[in-house]
């Protein structure tokens, strides 16, 4: 250990064949897949439809990689806890999308998981300022949410710089994650500039072996760990 970071490789989902779903599953954590970022969509927040609450209850069941749910979804505080209930073990809500931020994140914490706060790409990190204190990680969208197989938006490898040192002069414990666009050419990067949590989805599910492309990616961040 050099560094002592943790890296958690979060393949996502949204890019897999979910008719092999669970072979899929099998064989990112064979590569080393420490979560499962599982992408919720309802037509409104994002111009796209995916799954919900019994595919997630469905796959707590399947597999013990802790499930990383991502709701894109309007009115995320009606919803939050009850993914939890079915066994996500981190729920993230976009700040864009509720106006009662902190009782949807206290919600999440007395439920029993991890509470996460997504930021899109046009918005700055000085909303966080005040909900960086009840939440335990950060979700940097390094694309516009609501589609797999986007281009990186490279803006955010100084988005998650700021945020790091925002989070450190605070002193505070919160984590940083970061989705959309991440491969094997700017994984790198991504975790040098101090994200943590790396999701991934076409660079895994639609490389032909999922498996191997985990393995790579974790290969490409041990400089940090
Ligand atoms: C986009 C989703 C992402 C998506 C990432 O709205 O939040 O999790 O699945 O897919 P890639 O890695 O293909 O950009
Ligand atoms: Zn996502």
């Amino acid at each position: 250990m050099i560094n002592g970071r943790t890296i958690d490789i979060a393949p996502s989902i949204l890019s897999a064949d979910f008719s092999r779903l669970g072979e899929e599953i099998d064989a990112v954590k064979r590569g080393g897949a420490t979560l499962l970022h599982v992408d919720v969509m309802d037509g409104h927040f994002v111009p796209n439809l995916t799954i919900g609450l019994p595919v997630v209850k469905s796959l707590a069941k399947a597999t013990d990689l802790p499930i990383d749910a991502h709701l894109m979804i309007s009115q995320p505080g009606v919803y939050a806890q009850q993914f939890v209930e079915a066994g996500a073990k981190m729920v993230s809500v976009h700040v864009e999308a509720d106006a009662n931020l902190h009782r949807t994140l206290a919600s999440i914490r007395t439920a029993g998981a991890l509470a996460g706060v997504v930021i899109n790409p046009a918005t700055p990190i000085e909303t966080l300022s005040e909900a960086l204190s009840f939440a335990d990680y950060v979700l940097v969208m390094s694309v516009n949410p609501g589609f797999g197989g986007q281009k990186f938006i490279t803006t955010a490898i100084d988005k998650v710089k700021r945020l790091k040192r925002m989070i450190a002069d605070r002193q505070l414990a919160v984590r940083i994650e970061i989705d959309g666009g991440i491969d094997l050419e700017n994984i790198a990067a991504v975790v040098a500039s101090g994200a943590e949590i790396i999701v991934a989805g076409s660079a895994i599910f639609g490389a032909a072996d999922p498996e191997a492309a985990v393995r790579g990616m974790r290969e490409a961040t041990m400089q940090w760990v």
